[in-house]
């Protein structure tokens, strides 16, 4: 029923990629979609192990997620990727390799990941424990032109997959649930 795209979700370490993928990818499921999602904290212990967090490996580890969900996304499949993905021009490389391409910028400012430090990593970033931590000691550049920006501080997990799922119908990603509105 429907052609695949891949969704490309970015932003820094706890932002809230992982999570939106899951909920998105659970909701597409339920509409008869087909979907694969590539997690960045996954994919470093198959695809990309060993690789570790150089400019270099990093780039290699997004261009390898970006093949597999080119892959997939041209048989149908909707693409889920969520790994910070730093760099723009990787990013855009990304996109240039797809017909079908949505980016969704999960922003939160670091004060409040530092605060949540989910996985208690940005206590140990900001000690210097880290070395090239992603918005700490090593740079997340924004994308300049998203096809969404989500934001984990002021909306709820709820709220953005709901805005997330109206821009996927609104520019023809996906089609409307058709459920009472
Ligand atoms: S990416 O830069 O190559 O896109 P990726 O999403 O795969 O990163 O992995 C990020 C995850 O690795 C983080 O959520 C965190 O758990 C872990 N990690 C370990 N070291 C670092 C680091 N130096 N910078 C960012 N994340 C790190």
């Amino acid at each position: 029923m429907s052609e695949g795209f891949t969704l490309w979700f970015t932003g820094l370490s706890g932002a809230g990629k992982s999570t939106l993928a899951n909920l998105v990818a659970e909701e597409l499921r339920g509409r008869g979609h087909r979907v694969e999602i590539l997690d960045g904290d996954e994919v470093r212990t198959n695809l990309s192990k060993g690789l570790g967090f150089s400019k270099e490996d990093r780039d290699t580890n997004i261009r390898r997620i970006g093949w597999v969900c080119r892959l997939l996304a041209r048989n149908g499949v909707i693409a889920i990727s969520a790994a910070i993905s730093p760099y723009r021009e990787i990013r855009d490389e990304v996109r240039g390799i797809h017909d079908r391409f949505f980016e969704a910028f999960v922003h939160c400012p670091i004060p409040t990941l530092a605060e949540r430090d989910v996985k208690g990593l940005y206590k140990k970033a900001l000690a210097g424990e880290i070395k090239n931590f992603t918005g700490v000691s090593d740079p997340y550049e924004e994308p300049l032109n998203p096809e969404i920006i989500l934001n984990s501080e002021t909306e709820t997990k709820e709220q953005s997959l709901a805005r997330l799922l109206a821009a996927l119908e609104a520019q023809k990603f996906i089609f409307p649930s058709g459920g009472a509105r």
